[in-house]
């Protein structure tokens, strides 16, 4: 079965507040999209690498200095949308025909390991529904009017991440339910929860965060260059 990825790239980064798109901001010498793409390209598993940029960026690749590996899976761009959710949509609509699972990831999320896609992509292929996550690590409060009212127990609750890889099949049908509906998930499993679809969790690295603020910069910078004077 043919495995692509979707690199949702084509949000507008206003945490960042940069002067262009967030996933085309550079650190450690590449577009953080870059950095994703080369992460998920490092896994054999997956043939294929679909980045979704904005509309004004489509022609962004021809200047990314990608490894051989990486540029043999690329495949031609996508223009996203409004919502992230309308990204991932026309992700998914661009797909080829061949293609049976997708792994839908966050170009934001740059430190992911290829050994944790190759784990949440194997638990798709059995399931139909995957994704990495992370137990809740800090005691969490319920605060109303700058007050706790509430602590929540954690030890069921876990922190959503990405890649979450989906049967290709699923993940259309969830998605047309939910645009049906009116619905708008901040996540794609999500999408397929609402079907009563069973998802599997696959524990990840805690360190596999989405880069939001200008501070994840730094952090992110020098966790690339070391793993790169360490490889
Ligand atoms: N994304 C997308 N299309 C959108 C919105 C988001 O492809 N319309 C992508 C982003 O590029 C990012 C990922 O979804 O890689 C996760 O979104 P987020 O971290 O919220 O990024 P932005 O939406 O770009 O940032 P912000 O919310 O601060 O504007
Ligand atoms: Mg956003």
């Amino acid at each position: 079965m043919r495995v692509a990825a979707l690199v949702l790239a084509a949000g507008r980064g206003e945490r960042m507040g940069a002067a262009g798109p967030k996933a085309l901001v550079s650190i450690a010498g590449h577009p953080l999209a870059v950095h994703a793409i080369e992460a998920l390209a490092a896994c054999d598993a997956i043939h294929l690498v679909v980045p979704v940029l904005p509309a004004a960026s489509l022609d962004a690749p021809t200047t990314w200095a990608l490894s051989a590996r990486a540029r043999a899976k690329l495949a031609p761009s996508v223009a996203g949308g409004a919502e992230r959710q309308d990204s991932m949509q026309a992700g998914l609509a661009a797909l080829p025909a061949d293609v049976g699972l997708v792994a839908v990831h966050d170009a934001a999320r740059v430190l992911v390991q290829p050994g944790d896609v190759a784990r949440v992509i194997a638990a798709a292929a059995r399931s139909g529904a995957a994704l990495l996550a992370a137990p809740v690590r800090d005691t969490l409060k319920r605060v109303r009017e700058g007050r706790v009212v509430a602590t929540e127990p954690r030890e069921s609750l876990w922190a959503a991440q990405t890649p979450q890889v989906f049967r290709v099949a699923l993940l259309r049908e969830a998605l047309e339910k939910a645009r049906a509906a009116g619905f708008q998930a901040t996540d794609d499993a999500q999408l397929v929860e609402r079907l009563g679809a069973p998802v599997e969790i696959v524990e990840g690295d805690p360190g596999n965060v989405k880069i939001t603020w200008p501070a994840d910069l730094a952090f992110a910078a020098a966790t690339l260059r070391e793993r790169e004077e360490a490889s």
